[in-house]
C-alpha cells in the first residue's frame, strides 16, 4: 500500500493527535517541542525521555543506544510517546556519496534519487527516523563552505535535485520497516550571508527572496517533505527563526502547509546573540509565535515555555498546535507501531557492495572536465610511466568531504589506489606527495620534479581537505592551501603533460592551475569511491559527463559571479576588458567579467555538435506551453552523456531581468555518428518573475531562447509571448 505524504489530510489520525494532547501536561507537550542531543544519563531510567521531556534527538548514531531510549520512551514514559531519531545524513550514511555540490553537477535526477534512498536505507536501518536535509539553499559565493552542501547557484536545477532528494530519502519500502522523513533546509535564505561568512547577516529584496531563494523549498514541500528546518541568518533585520513572515505568512498562510517547522541548532537561544531577544523566555515567545515547532538543542523551549504560557504571554492553543504537529508526525512515520529497529540489519547493508556500486556511478557522474588540451585525457597506460604526485593523491579522509556522517577513511579508495588497481599491470606508476596540504616550504618539490621529468605523464592531485568546507569553513582566498599552486606549476614547468585532479568542496579561483596543466578533472569530494572513479576516466573507461552546478570564478573580487545576473544599464561586450570596451562600462580594471568557468560547461571525450534550432510555438500564451527542438550529434568516437541546457530572456520586462535563466535540461546518451532530435516542452508559467507589486507575472513581450552545452554558449532563438 502507498505510503501517505505525511502532510496529507487524515481524520484518523487528527482525532488520535487531539485524544493525546487532552491527556498532556503543558511541560509533556513542551517536551513534544524539545530536541537535544546525547547527554550523559540520556539511556538512563530517570533522564528526559522517560520524564516525556523530550521529543526528538539530533547526533545519536549509536544503534544500540537509539533502541534503549526508544524503549525507554516506549515502555516506560508516562505516556509511552517514541522518539523521533534525527540526524545529519548529507551524502550517505556510511556509504559515503559525492558531496551534494558535486552530485548536483551529474544532473541526473534518477541517480540523486537512488544516492538519497540508499542513504535512507542505510540511515534507517541504524535507527535514524529523519535525515536533515536536502539542503536546498542557492550558493553564489564560493566562500560560503556551506556551498558544499547543496545543488549550487540555480533555482531550476536546485528545485529538480530538492524533489529528487525528497524522493529518494522518503522512499517507499526501506528495509528496516520503517519511514523516513527529509527536512529541507534552512528556511531561508541562508546562502546569501554577507561576504560568504556563515550565520552572516542577509540583506535582499523581496523579488529575489521569492525568485531565487523560496523555490527549492517549496519543490521539496510539494515533493512531500515533512518538515523543514529554519535558518541560522537574519533577513533584512529579521532572525529566520523568529521570521513570522517567513514561517508564518508564506509557508502556512500561502503554501498551506501543515508540516513541522525545526529550528537549526540553538538557533531560538541565538535570538539573543542577534539583539532581538532580551533572555530565554523571550526569545522561546518570539520563535513559538512566528512558528518554529521544535527547539534544536537550544534549551529555550523546555526552560521557559511552561512559565511564559503560565504568565499568559503565549497562548496554550500555539503550543498545542506546535506539539500535535510533531505527534502527527509521528503517528504519520508509523513509531507507535515500530520504534526499534532490528540491530543486525546494519552489518549486512551498511557499506555493502551494492551501494559501493552505487557510489561509484555517482562520482563518476559528479566529476566535471574542465580542460583537456593536447588530448592528455584519456590516458593510455600501456608502457608508460605514470607520476601520480600531490597531497592528496593517497589521501583518505579529503574524499569523503564535509558531514560525512559515519563515513570512514578506510572505507575509501585514494585517487593513488584507483590508478594503481586500474593499471599497474599495464604502466609504472610512481608516487610522490611534493608537499602537505597545508605545507609553506617546498622541501619536497625536488622529487615531485624528478619524477614527473621521468614519467610520461603526471597526474597531480590537489586540493582542499575534507574539513576546509561545510559548516563554518569559509575561505577569504580561494586559492589551492598552502604551496600546492607552486608544486602544480613546478611539475607542469617539466613540460611532462600535466592533469590536474582537484578535491575540493567549493568552485575555486584557479586561473593559475588551470593555465598550467593539460588537464584540469574536477572531482569535488567523491565520497568512498574516489579512486576507482577518477580512474575510469583518465583512463577512459568511463567518459566525463559532469557539468558545473556553480560558476568558478577568476579572481575573488568577482563574488558574487553567476551567470543568471540582472542586465545593467552599461554592460561590458564580451570579457569585459576589451580594448573597445571603453570606461564607464560595469566592469573591472583589473580582472575579465567573464568567470574561469561557467556554469553548466564541462567537457566530455565525445564531440557534441547543436544544430537546427526550431521554436515551434514562435508565440505563446501566458497558460501555453513553448516547445523547442534541436538537433545534438556526437561527433566523436565514444558514446558520451551530453546535458543540454535551455535558457531564456525576457528581452524587456517591468523590471531588470537576469541575462538568461536555466528553464529546462536534458541529459541524454548519443552513440557516434548518432544525431539526438530533442524536444523541451516549457510552461510559459514558468518564464514569469516576481513584479515591483510582489505578484508572480509572466508578462507579454520578446524572449530569447539559447540552447547549447553551457550557460556561455549556444544557439538562439526568439519567441513572443502573446495575451
Ligand atoms: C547546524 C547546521 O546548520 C544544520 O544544517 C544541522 O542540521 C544542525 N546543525 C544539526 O547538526
Amino acid at each position: 500500500m502507498a505510503h501517505k505524504r505525511y502532510t496529507d489530510p487524515d481524520p484518523a489520525i487528527d482525532a488520535k493527535v487531539a485524544e493525546l494532547l487532552s491527556g498532556m501536561s503543558l511541560e509533556e507537550k513542551i517536551g513534544q517541542m524539545t530536541q537535544r542531543g546525547m547527554a550523559p544519563g540520556m539511556t538512563d531510567k530517570h533522564s528526559p525521555v522517560t520524564k516525556g521531556a523530550l521529543g526528538s534527538t539530533l547526533g545519536v548514531f549509536d544503534t544500540a543506544k537509539i533502541n534503549e531510549m526508544q524503549r525507554r520512551a516506549v515502555e516506560e514514559s508516562r505516556l509511552g510517546i517514541p522518539l523521533i531519531v534525527g540526524n545529519d545524513v548529507i551524502h550517505g550514511y556510511r556509504t559515503i556519496f559525492p558531496i551534494p555540490l558535486g552530485e548536483a553537477c551529474s544532473w541526473d535526477l534518477d541517480l540523486i534519487e537512488r544516492t538519497a534512498r540508499m542513504a535512507a536505507e542505510e540511515a534507517s536501518a541504524a535507527g535514524t527516523d529523519w535525515i536533515f536535509a536536502p539542503m536546498v539553499d542557492i550558493a553564489r559565493d564560493g566562500r560560503w563552505g556551506r556551498i558544499a552542501e547543496g545543488s549550487g547557484e540555480d533555482p531550476v536545477l536546485d528545485c529538480a535535485i530538492a524533489r529528487a532528494r525528497v524522493r529518494g530519502y522518503q522512499s517507499e519500502g526501506l528495509a528496516s520497516g520503517k519511514r523516513i522523513v527529509a527536512c529541507p533546509k534552512h528556511f531561508v535564505a541562508y546562502g546569501a550571508a554577507e561576504s560568504g561568512k556563515d550565520y552572516n547577516t542577509v540583506d535582499l529584496s523581496e523579488n529575489l527572496l521569492r525568485d531565487v531563494y523560496l523555490p527549492p523549498f517549496l519543490a521539496a514541500l510539494e515533493e512531500g517533505a515533512g518538515s523543514i528546518m529554519s535558518a541560522f541568518n537574519d533577513i533584512n533585520g529579521v532572525p529566520a527563526s523568529a521570521n513570522s513572515f517567513t514561517l508564518r505568512t508564506i509557508l502556512r498562510e500561502e503554501w498551506d502547509w501543515s508540516g513541522v517547522v525545526l529550528s537549526d541548532a540553538h538557533a531560538v537561544g541565538e535570538l539573543i546573540d542577534h539583539g532581538v531577544a532580551a533572555d530565554y523566555e523571550d526569545a522561546a515567545c518570539q520563535a513559538v509565535t512566528a512558528g518554529v515547532d521544535i527547539d534544536m538543542g537550544s534549551a529555550a523551549y523546555p526552560d521557559h515555555l511552561a512559565a511564559a504560557v503560565r504568565a499568559g504571554k503565549v497562548s496554550e492553543t500555539l503550543i498545542d498546535e506546535a506539539a500535535g504537529r510533531v505527534l502527527r508526525l509521528k503517528l504519520m512515520l508509523g513509531l507507535f507501531e515500530q520504534a526499534t529497529v532490528d540491530e543486525s540489519l546494519t552489518a549486512r547493508l551498511l557499506g555493502c557492495r551494492e551501494h559501493r556500486t552505487l557510489a561509484r556511478e555517482a562520482a563518476v557522474k559528479s566529476m566535471v572536465l574542465l580542460k583537456n588540451d593536447r588530448d592528455a585525457l584519456p590516458i593510455k597506460p600501456a608502457g608508460k610511466t605514470i607520476a601520480v604526485i600531490g597531497p592528496l593523491a593517497d589521501h583518505r579522509r579529503a574524499p569523503l568531504g564535509c558531514w560525512h556522517c559515519d563515513g570512514r577513511p578506510d572505507d575509501v579508495t585514494t585517487i593513488l589506489e584507483g590508478i594503481r588497481a586500474a593499471a599497474a599491470d599495464k604502466a609504472r606508476i610512481i608516487h610522490i606527495a611534493g608537499c602537505g596540504l597545508g605545507d609553506d616550504e617546498h622541501d619536497g618539490f625536488d622529487d615531485a620534479i624528478h619524477a614527473a621529468s621521468d614519467a610520461d605523464v603526471a597526474i597531480v592531485v590537489v586540493g582542499e581537505d575534507a574539513d576546509m568546507s561545510g559548516e563554518a569553513q569559509c575561505r577569504a582566498y580561494l586559492g589551492l592551501p598552502g604551496v600546492q599552486e607552486d608544486l602544480v606549476e613546478a611539475v607542469a614547468a617539466t613540460g611532462t603533460p600535466t592533469v590536474a585532479v582537484l578535491l575540493t568542496g567549493r568552485p575555486l579561483a584557479i586561473p593559475t592551475v588551470a593555465e598550467d596543466v593539460d588537464a584540469l578533472l574536477v572531482a569535488w569530494h567523491p565520497g568512498v569511491e574516489a579512486g576507482t572513479a577518477a580512474a575510469d576516466l583518465l583512463f577512459g573507461k568511463a567518459n566525463p559527463s559532469g557539468k558545473l552546478a556553480v560558476t568558478f570564478p577568476r579572481a575573488v573580487g568577482q563574488i558574487p559571479i553567476y551567470y543568471a545576473h540582472r542586465s545593467t544599464g552599461r554592460p561590458a561586450h564580451g570579457e569585459g576588458t576589451e580594448d573597445w570596451n571603453k570606461p564607464y562600462k560595469s566592469r573591472y580594471r583589473d580582472e575579465w567579467n567573464s568567470p574561469l568557468f561557467p556554469f553548466g560547461f564541462g567537457l566530455s571525450y565525445s564531440a557534441f555538435v547543436y544544430d537546427a534550432l526550431q521554436i515551434l510555438t514562435p508565440a505563446v500564451r501566458p497558460d501555453g506551453t513553448l516547445r523547442v527542438r534541436v538537433d545534438v550529434t556526437n561527433a566523436g568516437d565514444v558514446t558520451g552523456d551530453e546535458i543540454v541546457q535551455v535558457y531564456v530572456r525576457d528581452v524587456v520586462a517591468s523590471l531588470t531581468r537576469p541575462v538568461k535563466e536555466l528553464k529546462a535540461f536534458q541529459r541524454v546518451t548519443i552513440a557516434p555518428g548518432e544525431t539526438r532530435e530533442l524536444t523541451f516542452e516549457i510552461p510559459a508559467a514558468s518564464l514569469g518573475f516576481t513584479n515591483a507589486r510582489m505578484q508572480y507575472v509572466v508578462e507579454p513581450g520578446r524572449f530569447e531562447v539559447q540552447v547549447g552545452p553551457s550557460s556561455a554558449e549556444g544557439l538562439v532563438g526568439s519567441f513572443q509571448v502573446v495575451e
